[in-house]
């Protein structure tokens, strides 16, 4: 699907936030495991969370879903090894915690997924998860992934070679499937919805920050069981909502009831230090995640250079940032995020190949992007691929609220990933985007 965003003059509304990708899927994997019957509000119906849906019901999980309602049941069995193969589609995030959690339950899989899933790394959580004790073959690190054999040891030690909390939950919900206890540490602090919700079913597992970092240690944990489960707003979805507001002109949105995780909302910091106007009403705890709505009006945003620790609380609102940036009076410099490129495209070199296309001045680096805002409206006369990849698709729709005679974005389907609903919300608030024919 190809899509054209037009300029727009002004956008305004309320918008209520779209479920948390990541939390959907954590709530459907751990919720498997307490074998009991629970409703699931607010659950993101988008192909990510229902390829990990399907997935957990090929093992055995019994979870229906009819679009309004998610409902985990009591399984009628044990978890079950699947003769055929488990596929996983773009989510990196199913493949690698549910690595993770069928290693921990000694079951046998073939783990698969689509062309971008295959050529992402895999040695990242197969490597670990042989460490601890399991017999797992991949395709040179990439998928598929062979589950053979082999269980999980108790008291593992791990330090985090790579940012990622894929790689951490994938480890933990291996320990957790097994019943053993695991000790992390991790240096550069990632997204902790795996810990809140173990913490939230009395799961026992300390977390210690430090200025090193993390340390999570899960002890031998029986879980409690719950009958109802909501999920949040996804803030990285959020995101693409707050900068069309920021860089459109006379402009106000309420984005009402978004995740406001702190190892999730950086780019509130960095926006705000670029000068944008964002503010948080209505803080609330739901299921042991902070929530809120977001207040937000068009801004003069000025460039900033990112720290570096920031980076992996933002990484995938890179790309958006990115477009912030080139509305921005000078320089956004962004390094130390190689992580992009093995995300579901290389999201350093996509977001630089639509810069260029935008003629926007930047320079690509190998790890970052050095980014010179411009005050006019872009003139963009090709078409801009996302390769595929639904933040790359989204960031740019976005841009063409700023461009003269519209922004043609190809290979758009996989919006339908993360924020299937993006077109309707976004149009909802006075933008301009249509399929192209
Ligand atoms: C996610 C972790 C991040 C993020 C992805 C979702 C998760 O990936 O980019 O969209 O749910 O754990 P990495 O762990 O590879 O950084």
């Amino acid at each position: 699907m190809n899509l054209t965003s037009n300029p727009v003059k002004q956008i305004v509304g309320d918008v209520i936030c779209p479920g948390d990708k990541s939390i959907s899927q954590r709530i459907l994997i751990i919720g498997s495991l307490l074998n009991c019957d629970i409703k699931i509000t607010g659950f993101l119906n988008a192909q990510d969370p229902l390829s990990t849906l399907a997935a957990l019901n090929q093992i055995g999980a019994v979870i229906n879903n009819d679009g309004d309602l998610v409902e985990i049941k009591k399984r009628l069995g044990p978890f079950n090894s699947s003769e055929s193969s488990i596929d996983l589609g773009n989510s990196g995030t199913g493949i690698r915690l549910l690595t993770g959690f069928i290693s921990g339950l000694n079951l046998k899989a073939t783990l698969i997924g689509d062309e971008s899933l295959s050529q992402r790394p895999m040695s990242r959580v197969v490597d670990p998860l042989v460490k601890m004790g399991k017999k797992i073959l991949t395709n040179d690190g990439k998928t598929p992934i062979k589950i053979i054999g082999g269980s999980i040891n108790d008291n593992f030690k791990f330090l985090m070679p790579v940012a990622s909390a894929q790689v951490k939950s994938s480890l933990i919900l291996a320990s957790l499937s097994s019943g053993n206890s695991i000790q992390i540490r991790e240096p550069k602090v990632t997204r902790d919805h795996t810990e809140k919700m173990i913490q939230y079913l009395n799961g026992e597992i300390d977390v210690k920050t430090s200025s090193e970092g993390k340390i999570i240690t899960l002890h031998k944990s029986k879980l409690s069981k719950i009958s109802s489960y909501e999920v949040v707003g996804d803030f990285s979805s959020a995101a693409f909502i707050i900068v069309a507001t920021l860089i459109s002109k006379d402009s106000r949105i309420l984005i009402k009831n978004v995740g406001l995780n702190e190892t999730r909302i950086g780019l509130i910091e960095v926006l705000s230090k670029m000068n944008a106007d964002i503010k948080i009403i209505n803080k609330r705890v739901i299921c042991n995640e902070i929530c809120g709505d977001l207040l937000v009006k068009s801004s003069n945003l000025v460039g900033i250079e990112v720290s570096d620790h920031i980076v992996p609380n933002i990484i995938d609102e890179i790309p958006i940032l990115s477009i912030a940036a080139c509305f921005a009076k000078g320089k956004t410099i962004i390094k130390n995020a190689s992580e992009l490129k093995v995300k579901e495209s290389d999201r350093l070199n996509a977001t630089s190949i639509g810069l260029t296309a935008m003629k926007i001045n930047h320079e690509l680096l190998e790890d970052g992007l050095i980014i010179e805002g411009t005050e006019e409206d872009i003139v963009v006369q090709e078409e801009i691929d996302s390769y595929g990849d639904h933040r790359i698709a989204m960031s740019f729709l976005v841009a063409g609220i700023r461009s003269k005679y519209g922004i043609n974005v190809k290979n758009c389907d996989n919006i339908n990933t993360s924020f299937p609903d993006f077109c309707n919300t976004m149009n909802s608030l006075n933008m301009r985007i249509h399929e192209k024919n």
